[in-house]
């Protein structure tokens, strides 16, 4: 078992022959020696396409890379959101990976030609997840019985592609849980974004095959998924920053951006009672496999 890093030295990648410019922390093991520790860590969900980063885009995508995050999934809104998405893509292509679907919150009068959209890109362009989609019921219940067509649609995009889901269940856990029962497909997976469930809920997720996406609200005081946590196995959990959104302490209420990752993984780590590196290593394996199955080009 190790302990949080004690101290983070200048030099120290260069020391340990690290080519890459990675978070180098020293930590202790049970006996009392130093060891070094190299984190790589995934940010599975960030919207870093969206105005707010426009400013200092590519100082952000620096900084989450020195901090290890070298991955961006970038999950789409709608199609307002897809040009700079892809535009962002194809200026980071090692780092910033795009997905499409349509945000449940974007789902309004005009969702047959958003989703038609959808499609056509997913024919057209090389995507490596189905979303952001799913059902929202917490801002606007107008188009709730749209909000469900639309995400059977990408249920069925998902199924067609092989591509994992990524699911916002804001006010909806039951409603999705339900849709994904009533297709009932073993194939289908994914990840239950921003999930902060209980233990019973987690297991119903998992039990699909879906993993569970962490992000700053973990490092909330007082909320529940902290006691949840402590009941789920590494293999379900993936880490995420939804950035500009949800920054994790001690950035809560300021714009969050994937070099956050690290905190959230820190958190996971005391939570679980785990060394950060193994949280950092499982988190990143399963984000893999689902993202890159066939391996990162
Ligand atoms: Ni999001």
């Amino acid at each position: 078992m190790c302990q949080a890093p004690v101290e983070i030295e200048a030099g120290l990648a260069e020391k340990a022959n690290c080519p890459d410019v990675y978070k180098v922390y020293w930590y202790l093991n049970s006996v009392g020696m130093r060891y070094l520790c190299r984190m790589k860590l995934i940010d599975t969900h960030t919207h870093l396409y969206l105005e707010e980063f426009e400013p200092d885009r590519a100082e952000i995508i620096g900084r989450a890379v020195a901090a290890g995050v070298d991955i961006m999934m970038l999950p789409n809104i709608d199609s307002s959101s897809l040009e700079p998405m892809l535009m962002l893509a194809e200026d980071f292509p090692g780092n910033c990976f795009p997905m499409i679907g349509l945000h449940p919150t974007s789902v309004k009068e005009n969702y047959r030609d958003e989703l038609a959209l959808v499609e056509k890109m997913l024919q057209a362009k090389n995507f490596f997840g189905i979303g952001e989609c799913g059902i929202d019921l917490y801002w606007d219940k107008t188009f709730a019985r749209e909000q469900e067509y639309v995400f059977r649609h990408h249920i069925e995009l998902a199924a067609g592609s092989g591509l994992p889901l990524v699911i916002h269940i804001r006010e909806s856990f039951n409603e999705v849980i339900r849709i994904l029962k009533e297709v009932n497909n073993p194939d289908l997976k994914g990840i239950f974004h921003c999930f902060s469930g209980s233990v019973e809920q987690a297991k119903q997720a998992t039990g699909l095959g879906f993993s569970l996406g962490l992000g700053g609200v973990i490092t909330f005081k007082n909320n529940k998924m902290q006691e949840t946590l402590k009941h789920i196995d590494l293999k379900h959990l993936v880490l995420e920053t939804d950035a500009p959104f949800l920054a994790p302490v001690p950035y809560r209420g300021k714009r969050n951006e994937p070099a956050y990752i690290p905190l959230i993984a820190e958190k996971v780590a005391e939570i679980t009672g785990t060394a950060v590196e193994e949280i950092a290593e499982a988190t990143s394996r399963n984000a893999m496999r689902l993202f890159f199955p066939e391996g990162k080009a």
